[in-house]
């Protein structure tokens, strides 16, 4: 809390009255005074409710320690460029606010986990670590040594899992991260994590644990504990099949459900340009209306899909959404290029009333292989935001924490994730370190490894990824094999992986462990949408430290100490 005292003086000590009028408004100064009751608030102060200060000072002396400058503007409504980010955190008391909030977080997590039995150490690992390919694009930092370079650590893994063969029970750290990827309102290229890792234990014991973390915070700072008991599990193929998405938002229905099967195989071709040969999928959802007005539930429509997060979804190229709005003057309700049949049995489905939405999508018939959403998911959120913003649906509230489970094991491929670098075509879905669930996963490695199922769980609440975790392969010849043989890493790169085989090899305890996303939880319990507002000093949306100029161009004498050229 932001302490404030009211200086009083008089022109009875004319030199300590002039010296307080020459200071500029936001000036650090010092003040010597005698501190006294002050005197009763004037009636209509008293009227407006403002806060009671007891105390005041009796000024003897100011000094000015420095000088605002008098042409800045700062009211706690100013909005400053991120180069002014110390005139942000200056004036707006929120941000200075979640500071100190994400403080008392940090000492909770750290309170709850050194509580346990036996007790998690704290321990730092290096940052100075080496490149290699765990999953995200990394930082290098070049050496002086002609050629030789560190890579800033996307995550402690593989130095947590050698503290598990080193004999260290149960770690925990707040994780610096470094990570080169696109960047959106949940992540920065720098982030934080509270990273943990328990031996001769199972994911069971890692979600259980954290749960606990989970129920202490929301105990202790937030207004409504977590209900009572353990969180819901939902597996991932049902987390996309209902909500599009890995990382559901399930405090609002609208969910998903598929449809093809009931639709004339002529209204597939229209709302897709796939061939119907391929059968495509086709799915739709509701969105309610609270006033029963398919005029304005047209309007509202309309204005989503002209505007830039609707926009998109028009130019899909598996097809645009099919729009359908209920209205019970229209024959069949609105629904009739659906057809009679199909029409009602999708009534009978959604059970939709007069002026409600039904969005229809079409996609390519595929089981789904690690991918974070669908287009229809992210159609569904879309809308669902929109709504909220247009006062067409209520903001939903509370905290609803699931453990999204039974995740693939291994993806295609993809644009954006540069993998493990291997020639199969697949990578690892999370990262390659993740055991397979059972038995029968660990024999489908032989025969169909993109079927084998992962054992690993990620904590989500809100539609939010709040963390993510497995239990580890802890057999060096396990490990190597999926390196080798089902990743198809070059010889080269598995040598970077010599240090983690080496140690397990030395006879490693299973072992599991989980990382929450620091910033992302602050930000979750605060209410921001963005953990730049959680971040004392955060990155812009082009990954660039504004405030002070950051990454900077090398100097050519830079260049030549690092063994460096330019091409
Ligand atoms: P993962 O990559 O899922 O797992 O990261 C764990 C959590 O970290 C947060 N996170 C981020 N937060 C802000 N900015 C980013 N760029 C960013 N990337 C990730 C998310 C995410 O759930 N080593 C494994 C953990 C483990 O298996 O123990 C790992 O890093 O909230």
């Amino acid at each position: 809390m932001a302490q404030s005292v009211q200086i009083v003086s008089s022109a009875k000590n004319a030199v300590a009255f002039d010296a307080l009028r020459s200071v500029s408004a936001n000036s650090p100064v010092a003040v010597r005074g005698i501190v006294q009751q002050k005197k009763s608030k004037n009636a209509k102060q008293k009227e407006e409710g403002e806060a009671e200060d007891t105390l005041e000072l009796d000024l003897v002396d100011i000094y000015p320690l420095n000088s605002f400058p008098k042409d800045l503007i700062m009211t706690p409504e100013t909005v400053f460029p991120p180069e002014q980010r110390y005139l942000q955190l200056r004036s707006d008391s929120q941000l200075r606010d979640a500071l100190r909030f994400r403080a008392q977080v940090q000492s909770l997590c750290r309170a709850e986990l050194q509580a346990s039995t036996p007790g998690f150490v704290e321990i730092e690992t290096p940052l100075l670590f080496k490149s290699t390919p765990e999953g995200a694009r990394e930082f290098l930092v070049p050496t002086r040594r002609r050629g030789l370079a560190y890579a800033l650590p996307q995550s402690p893994q593989q130095y947590k899992q050698i503290l598990m063969a080193s004999g260290i029970p149960r770690y925990f750290q707040f994780a610096r991260c470094f990570r080169d990827e696109d960047l959106r309102a949940d992540r920065q290229p720098e982030f934080t994590q509270l990273d943990m890792e328990m031996s001769f234990a199972t994911g069971e014991d890692v979600m259980r644990t954290i749960e606990g973390v989970i129920r202490r915070l929301w105990t202790t700072l937030m207004p409504d504990p977590v209900p009572a008991g353990p969180f819901r599990r939902m597996p991932y193929q049902e987390a996309m099949a209902r909500y599009g998405s890995d990382k559901p938002d399930t405090r609002y229905g609208m969910e998903i459900s598929q449809i093809d099967h009931l639709l004339p195989a002529d209204l597939v071709s229209k709302i897709t340009s796939l061939p119907v040969s391929d059968n495509p999928v086709v799915e739709v959802f509701k969105v309610e209306s609270h006033d029963n007005d398919p005029a304005a539930t047209l309007e509202f429509v309309r204005g989503f899909f002209d505007s830039s997060a609707g926009g998109p979804f028009n130019q899909n190229p598996e097809g645009a959404p099919g729009i359908f709005i209920y209205d019970a003057k229209k024959p069949l309700c609105g629904l009739q290029p659906l057809g009679f049949e199909a029409a009602e049995r999708i009534e009978d489905m959604l059970e939709p009333d007069h002026g409600d939405l039904l969005v229809l999508q079409a996609r390519r018939r595929a089981p789904f292989a690690g991918e974070g959403a669908t287009v229809i998911g992210d159609l569904r959120r879309a809308l669902h935001s929109a709504a909220v913003a247009a006062g067409r649906a209520p903001a939903p509230s509370g905290f609803d924490f699931l453990w999204v489970v039974d995740f693939p094991l291994f993806s295609p491929e993809s644009a954006v994730e540069p993998g493990q670098g291997g020639r199969a075509g697949i990578r690892a879905t999370h990262h390659p370190f993740t055991a397979p669930k059972t038995a029968a996963d660990v024999d489908l490695l032989l025969t169909d490894p993109t079927a084998a199922t992962a054992d690993h769980y990620d904590l989500v609440v809100n539609g939010v990824e709040l963390g993510g975790g497995s239990r580890r392969i802890h057999d060096a010849v396990v490990q190597e094999f999926i390196f080798r043989d089902i990743l198809q890493m070059p010889s080269a790169r598995l040598d970077d992986f010599a240090h983690l085989l080496d140690a397990l090899r030395a006879g490693c305890p299973p072992h599991a462990g989980l990382a929450l996303g620091f910033d992302r939880l602050v930000a979750v319990m605060l209410g921001r949408d963005s953990v730049r507002d959680v971040i004392a000093f955060p990155k812009t949306g082009r990954g660039e430290d504004a405030l002070v100029k950051a990454p900077s161009m090398m100097t050519s004498e830079a260049l030549r100490t690092y063994n460096l050229r330019l091409d």
